[in-house]
């Protein structure tokens, strides 16, 4: 019997994007051995962010993370393989740049700049039933 893989929605920020680390981070993704499914660069819209980010409506942080996510395109990943879920947020490290573990994306690339929301150069999926929603959002067709 073959385990089913699995997949999670991976986001470069509008940060990671102008400061050109797409290749960067799509390279420790692939690096790893997991499979890019899909990838496009992608502009937000309020709807969109309103829609992955539910569970973050109405928090004091949430309208300065709309209003980062839509200061410039973002790249849309899905990947695959097995644990992926939990395996790229390990290779992201922990939400505020200044204290991710070197060796992740955010501890080796990212800082806290002083703005309103934490710039972490990456989002990924949280458990299936996330991954299972935010694919849908950002990538219908598949
Ligand atoms: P993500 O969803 O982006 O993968 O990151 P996460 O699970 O580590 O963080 P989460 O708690 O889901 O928060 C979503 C994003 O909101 C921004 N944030 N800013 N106090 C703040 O300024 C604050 N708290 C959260 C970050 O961009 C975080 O990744
Ligand atoms: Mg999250």
């Amino acid at each position: 019997m073959t385990v089913p893989t699995e997949r999670t929605l991976i986001l470069v920020k509008p940060d990671g994007v102008e400061r050109g680390l797409s290749g960067e981070i799509l390279r420790r993704i692939e690096a790893k051995g997991y499979t890019l499914v899909a990838v496009e660069l992608k502009s937000a819209t309020p709807e969109l962010l309103e829609q992955h980010y539910a569970e973050h409506v109405g928090k004091p942080f949430y309208q300065p993370l709309v209003d980062f996510m839509l200061s410039g395109p973002v790249l849309a990943i899905v990947a695959e393989g097995d644990r992926v879920i939990e395996g790229f947020r390990s290779l992201a490290g922990a939400t505020d740049p200044t204290t991710a573990a070197p060796g992740t994306i955010r501890g080796d690339l990212g800082r806290h700049w002083p703005t309103k929301v934490i710039q972490n150069l990456v989002h990924g999926s949280d458990s299936e039933e996330s991954a299972a929603r935010e694919i849908a959002i950002w990538f219908p067709a598949l």
